[in-house]
């Protein structure tokens, strides 16, 4: 009932920030999709007669490459395969599902934020036992194996049934639909305070959540309507579609734009959130007031005491280098650890699994815990709700009090996307070649103190990333940090992240770009971004 099938090998297919991501035509072709599965399992040792947990974002072929994977994982030896109802499994979801049931380990089928549909993007995304992204030691293992394969297996049998929750045999191995929503919502309900939250709900307290037409849809239902009881009609666009109705599935100030208009508006909810393709981001918005992810990180570390899963206290925060330094402030004052890392959520599993981090998070929309192995929108969501339902205050008045007490960082992130790929690592090569002149080099106002190119030393184990993103640091604590993204498909992105640091309360009401507005023209003089690219201003602001 297993066959093997001869193939050769695709020279395209190493990990990127977040696994194998390509357009669903590159997907298509033949044995492409195979030959990562089984390049996955050729990289993986011991686990004969083990758990694999496999699902999706739901978006165009996530269905056709879980049946794939099913067949694959059968014909390879695991002994079960959990599958979510319908192949749908947010990220978060799926971490927690791989730790709960102690399974070897989970593919996870989604492009993240990026658009779906027969021209768009798709991704595939190993995930170890802990819950968490595969670390680069086995990712290097996998793009290794690709480059060699010969061969891989698959069972030769009708399609499981995806949409019957029970089990079912395929090829001798058993697969488990499960209900994709339920053990995820329980996971909620033992960390925060649900009652508290349902009776700030009653009281009139108004929130509306977009789900974008993607993976958070039922979750967010079932959660946020079904049992804490907020208005029918606070989620939106909650059936996950396979193009997310021809948007991008990107919770930020661009893609959210209607939601943002509506949390600026007069007759505007308390609170407005949103999550991305997969549920693993989140966009928080109080009423007139967008909360930045960097700020949302702080002051989430600062109240989560509130909630009954961190009434203990946090062991430490752990934020990716572009990641503004308020979440340091506040690490400071609790007299817990801070650690900084590359950009991408697999470099936080190792602080996590240490117990040195309890709460991480990333300036592109992600924060998370040691609840599961990934980032989690929802979670962000229901902390955010916990800590209002308890402080009873405004969005905009915890921030206020927040900025008083720590400062604020002003931040902003600048994207330059697809633009032409020999032009941007031109760019990033010559600001390079720069750095060891640049200290001491004046920009108007600004001084230069020092400038880097990031490198990461595991403190648990002692691996070395290197150049994760070069590091203009000026005197008074400002910054500006340019890297390429590893997630695109089509091009390169410039990443560009801006930082100012502002003690004093009497300057904490400057629209942000027009605060960032000298380092923003130094960012563009030290690295000729127009000359290069010939852009004249950034794809998306954020
Ligand atoms: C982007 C974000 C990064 C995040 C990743 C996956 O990666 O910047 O923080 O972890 O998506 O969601 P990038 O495209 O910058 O490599
Ligand atoms: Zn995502």
């Amino acid at each position: 009932m297993t066959k093997t099938v001869t193939t050769t090998p695709y020279t395209d297919q190493k990990p990127g920030t977040s696994g194998l991501r390509k357009k669903v035509p590159v997907f298509q072709q033949q044995n492409y999709a195979e030959n990562f599965i089984q390049s996955i399992f050729d990289s993986l040792e011991g686990f004969a007669g083990k758990t694999l947990v496999i699902g999706g974002d739901g978006r165009f072929y996530n269905r056709e490459v879980i049946q794939i994977a099913i067949k694959m994982a059968a014909a390879n030896g695991f002994g079960r395969v959990l599958v979510g109802r319908g192949g749908i499994l947010s990220t978060p979801a799926a971490s927690h599902v791989i730790r709960k049931y102690e399974a070897f380990g989970g593919i996870v089928l989604s492009a993240s934020h990026n658009p779906g549909g027969p021209t768009e993007d798709f991704g595939i995304k190993y995930n170890i036992g802990n819950g968490g992204p595969a670390p680069e030691k086995v990712t290097d293992a996998i793009y290794a194996r690709t480059k060699t394969i010969e061969t891989y297996k698959i069972a030769d049998v009708a399609d499981v049934n995806l949409d019957a929750e029970g089990e079912q045999d395929v090829a001798g191995m058993t697969v488990q639909v499960i209900n994709p929503v339920s053990d995820y919502a329980e996971l909620m309900e033992s960390l925060f305070d649900f009652p508290a939250i349902r009776a700030h709900l009653a009281s009139g307290f108004r929130i509306v959540f977009d789900a974008m037409s993607a993976v958070t849809g039922p979750y967010a239902k079932e959660i946020l309507e079904n049992r804490l009881g907020a208005a029918k009609g606070s989620v939106l666009n909650f059936v996950p579609l396979p193009d997310f109705g021809g948007h991008h599935p990107d919770p930020n100030l661009v893609h959210a734009r209607a939601l943002y208009e509506e949390m600026m508006g007069d007759d505007a909810p308390d609170f407005g959130a949103a999550s991305d393709g997969d549920g693993d981001r989140n966009l928080i918005i109080g009423k007139g007031i967008f909360v930045t992810p960097s700020d949302s990180l702080a002051m989430l570390a600062a109240n989560a005491t509130l909630a009954p899963g961190y009434a203990k206290g946090l062991a430490g925060i752990a934020r990716s280098m572009p990641t503004s330094g308020a979440a340091d402030r506040v690490a400071e004052k609790l007299g817990i650890g801070i650690y900084e890392t590359p950009t991408g959520w697999k470099f936080f599993g190792n602080l996590l699994d240490a117990g040195l981090a309890t709460i991480c998070g990333e300036e592109s929309a992600g924060t998370g815990s040691s609840h599961v192995r990934e980032k989690d929108g929802l979670w962000a969501v229901l902390l955010w709700l916990n800590i209002l339902a308890v402080r009873k205050e405004s969005v905009v008045d915890i921030a206020r009090e927040h900025w008083t007490t720590y400062g604020r960082n002003y931040y902003s992130r600048h994207d330059y996307e697809e633009v032409d790929s020999a032009a941007a690592n031109g760019l990033m090569e010559t600001l390079r070649g720069q750095l060891a002149t640049l200290p001491g080099r004046k920009l108007g106002d600004l001084v230069i103190e020092t400038a880097d190119d990031f490198s990461y030393h595991d403190p648990v184990d002692q691996s070395v990333s290197n150049h994760q993103g070069i590091r203009i640091l000026f005197e008074g604590g400002s910054r500006v940090v340019f890297r390429l993204s590893g997630t695109g498909t089509s091009g390169a992105t410039l990443r560009v992240y801006i930082e100012r640091f502002e003690p004093d309360a009497a300057k904490h009401d400057i629209d942000t770009q027009v605060a960032l507005a000298d380092l923003i023209e130094a960012a563009n003089t030290l690295a000729g971004i127009k000359e290069r690219t010939g852009r004249a201003e950034p794809t998306v602001i954020t």
